[in-house]
């Protein structure tokens, strides 16, 4: 499975930290490459390319929260970015949701923690049947 990873300022030292621990998964780095502030919506943007584009199978995106960055993903049709807080919710995430992209806040967890969400989503299983029906409500626009 290929993985790409981006943040912004706020989610650069944990971006940093995960890469560091899953570097034999070779993550794909889509920025931002320093602490200098960047604009989350840009950043979002990039993963959402990357995703929709076909490059990555699954996205991890990093802000101060995660919640602007959840907000500026969810906004393009075909992404389900999901802000991770627990190993409960990460199951979920996969089984229920079938999450493309797994969204962390940089100044609100802990590596030690994210890294075990990622760990249980990644181990998890899409269930599809009745989640399958709703997921495909979600792309309905009119
Ligand atoms: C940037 O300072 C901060 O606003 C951003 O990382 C994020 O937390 C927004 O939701």
């Amino acid at each position: 499975m290929k993985i790409a990873i981006a943040a912004d300022h706020g989610g650069f030292e944990l971006k940093e930290a995960l890469k560091k621990h899953y570097m034999s998964q070779n993550f794909a780095d889509l920025g931002t490459y320093t602490t200098e502030s960047v604009d989350y919506p840009d950043i979002a943007r990039k993963m959402v390319r990357t995703i929709l584009g076909g490059q990555a199978d699954l996205g991890i995106l990093i802000c101060g929260t995660g919640i602007g960055i959840s907000i500026a993903a969810n906004r393009y049709k075909g992404i389900r970015a999901a802000l991770i807080y627990s190993q409960d919710v990460a199951r979920l995430a996969k089984q229920h949701n079938n999450a493309n992209i797994l969204v962390f806040g940089g100044r609100t967890m802990a590596v030690d923690d994210v890294i075990k969400y990622i760990d249980t989503f990644l181990q998890s299983s899409y269930e599809g049947e009745r989640h399958q029906r709703r997921l495909d409500k979600l792309d309905i626009t009119e």
